[in-house]
């Protein structure tokens, strides 16, 4: 039975895409026939994030009638499958949301987890996101409009029977003006359960359109995701240690002035 999780928050730029993207990859690492579908048919950037712009068939074909879903779907990193939006502005003119439910239907054969990365707000868009999956993974960042927002999604979650399996905390920080873990747990009354540190390496790595989790795997941000995707599976986490000798010898060269 495949499993349909929408990644989705409420407000914009908390991190739906950058989860979306690099769970896909983890759980696929993992051996789980994965797919990350990239809902956000306005504003897509998955694609982007994977470093797989420019494909010649997205979803903007398909919904448009001009394409089979078949022809868009392509591998990514580590095997997880990835079907990109599109960004041309002409192509999203055309596209029939209606023709979703029936792209999910082909999607959800021969796989494990489909996993949607859902556009930001409660518009329409968002709201076929969220209701063509089973589970939902609510993610905010630990400020409070983000957690506002995050909470009127949960709320419509519930509504549409979607089973939300908890929060993701991205972008955490020691800054006293952010609400803590238990706060966020108490205030939308959901599991936390990821917490994902703020790391200047995931715009890097969404630069060189490489997952984090792959360009840099030793990273709490890395382990943090690999751990999720783990806990979604039941299977057992063993974080990868930073390589500590790496970091004496680095220490030792800076000091020494070697590069
Ligand atoms: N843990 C993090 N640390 C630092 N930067 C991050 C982190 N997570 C995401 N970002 C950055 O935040 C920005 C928004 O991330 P992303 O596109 O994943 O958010 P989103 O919720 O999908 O946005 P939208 O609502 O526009 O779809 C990106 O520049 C990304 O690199
Ligand atoms: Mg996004």
């Amino acid at each position: 039975m495949t499993r349909v999780i929408s990644v989705a928050s409420g407000k914009g730029g908390v991190g739906k895409t950058t989860i979306a993207a690099n769970l896909g990859v983890a759980l696929a690492t993992y051996g789980e026939e994965t797919v990350v579908l990239d809902a956000d048919i306005a504003m897509a950037n998955l694609e982007l994030i994977l470093g797989m712009e420019g494909k010649s068939v997205t979803l903007h074909d398909v919904l448009s009638g001009n394409a089979l879903i078949d022809d868009a779907i392509y591998e990514g990193p580590s095997g997880v499958k990835v079907v990109p939006a599109g960004i041309s502005l002409e192509g999203l003119r055309k596209v029939k949301l209606e023709k979703l439910e029936e792209v999910l239907e082909r999607l959800i054969e021969d796989t494990d987890i489909l996993l949607i990365d859902a556009p930001a707000g409660l518009e329409k868009d968002a709201l076929a996101a969220i209701a063509a999956a089973d589970e939902m993974i609510l993610i905010t960042t630990p400020e409070v409009p983000s957690i506002s927002d995050a909470l009127k999604t949960k709320i419509v979650a519930n509504k549409l029977g979607v089973n939300i399996i908890g929060v993701v905390i991205n972008r955490e920080s020691h800054d006293k003006t952010f609400l803590t873990d238990n706060e966020v747990e108490t205030i939308l009354e959901v599991p936390v359960i990821s917490v994902i540190p703020e790391d200047p390496e995931v715009s890097r790595a969404a630069a060189f359109g490489e997952p984090i989790v792959v360009k840099n795997p030793k990273s709490p941000t890395s382990n943090a995701i690999m751990k999720l995707g783990a806990d979604l599976i039941g299977e057992e986490y063993q974080p990868i240690e930073p390589d500590k000798k790496g970091v004496i010898s680095k220490l030792i060269e800076g000091l020494l002035g070697r590069r």
